[in-house]
């Protein structure tokens, strides 16, 4: 089965849901950033493991709207704390609404997250619960990392891809562990979907890095330079730091410092910086490795070729995204 149709299918899910109701500015914002589309990789992936290991995967639809509507809360406090414009091609909540909307909103999120869980048995809905609980409290710590690094001075590669990790990869490890819980399915195939995922998830944030510079405005739907203007400790920037001259490096730090009102300047000497030191190129490098990463744990399990390949054209598709 082809993504776009566990897509179709998430969305009509989602869809059947009443989200508005009283008081109406709480509820409001949930429905328009859900609404406001994505790519629903999450979700599908739930879905594709449900399928994978033997389960009808409509009754991981469930789980599979857990996972978005709590992705979606990460979103919106993500980017008040990142002072972010633009979502999906669209103002952000606390943009349209205020901070306080966004907050709140996204708390209710949350706790609508786990509401979801109540559509299973006992069992599987302790272990939803339990996987959901342990990664959910990672996002956090990652999110702190994230924050922490943008003032800290020194910041390793290796500290970086832990970050990573841990704000974005364990929930791409979880929505696929998720699926392999609902499908019940035994715990070695379930933790060696958890490792393709985290593998997948580092591919995915670099390529997010890589994009938040280097994406095109009209199709990225988020402001491009994001990161350069919050001063974001990302692999273009370590890399850079990493490899060039002494020069180069102490103007990268010097234009990083900047906190200014105008910041096109400041993302226009970055990513020249960028560009001379070849760092797309190394970027690129890196997302393959962790892709491939991805693709040798695949190997180890036990299913289908044809679902080997399903997953790895999903990898595929995702690293070639372009939003
Ligand atoms: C977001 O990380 C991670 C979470 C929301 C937990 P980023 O801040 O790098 O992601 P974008 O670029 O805003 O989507
Ligand atoms: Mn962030
Ligand atoms: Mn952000």
């Amino acid at each position: 089965m082809d993504i776009q149709h566990y897509q179709k299918e998430f969305l009509s899910y989602l869809a059947s849901k009443q989200w508005v109701q009283e008081p109406k500015n709480l509820y409001e914002p949930i429905d328009y950033i859900l609404k406001l589309g994505g790519k629903r990789i999450r979700p599908v992936l739930t879905l594709m493991a449900a399928d994978i290991f033997g389960s009808d995967y409509k009754k991981a639809l469930p789980a599979a709207l857990a996972i978005e509507v709590f992705h979606n809360f990460t979103l919106v406090h993500d980017d008040i704390m990142d002072a972010a414009p633009l979502r999906r091609g669209k103002a952000t909540v606390h943009e349209k609404w205020d901070i306080n909307t966004g907050i709140l909103s996204g708390d209710a999120m949350l706790i609508l997250a786990y509401k979801y869980f109540e559509n299973y048995t006992p069992e599987v809905f302790q272990e939803l619960a339990k996987l959901f609980s342990k990664t959910a409290l990672e996002v956090c710590d990652g999110q702190q990392l994230d924050v922490d690094f943008e003032t800290r001075k020194k910041v390793t590669i290796d500290e970086y891809l832990n970050m990573i990790c841990l704000k974005t990869s364990v929930l791409v490890a979880a929505a696929l562990k998720m699926g392999a819980i609902v499908a019940e399915s035994d715990a070695k195939n379930a933790s060696l979907i958890y490792d393709f995922g985290l593998n997948l998830g580092l591919a995915f944030q670099l390529q997010d890095d890589y994009l938040d510079t280097f994406g095109d405005p009209e199709t990225f739907g988020k402001q491009i330079g994001g990161d350069i203007i919050e001063n974001k400790k990302t692999f273009l920037y370590l890399k850079t730091l990493e490899i060039a001259d002494k020069e180069t490096k102490k103007k990268l730090k010097y234009s990083y410092r900047k906190k200014l009102k105008d910041n096109s300047l400041k993302i226009e000497e970055v990513t020249r910086i960028y560009q001379m030191n070849d760092i797309p190129l190394l970027i690129a490098k890196e997302i393959e490795k962790y892709t491939e990463k991805a693709f040798a744990t695949l190997e180890k399990m036990d299913i289908s070729e044809a679902n080997k390949i399903n997953l790895k054209n999903f990898g595929t598709w995702l690293m070639k995204r372009t939003v």
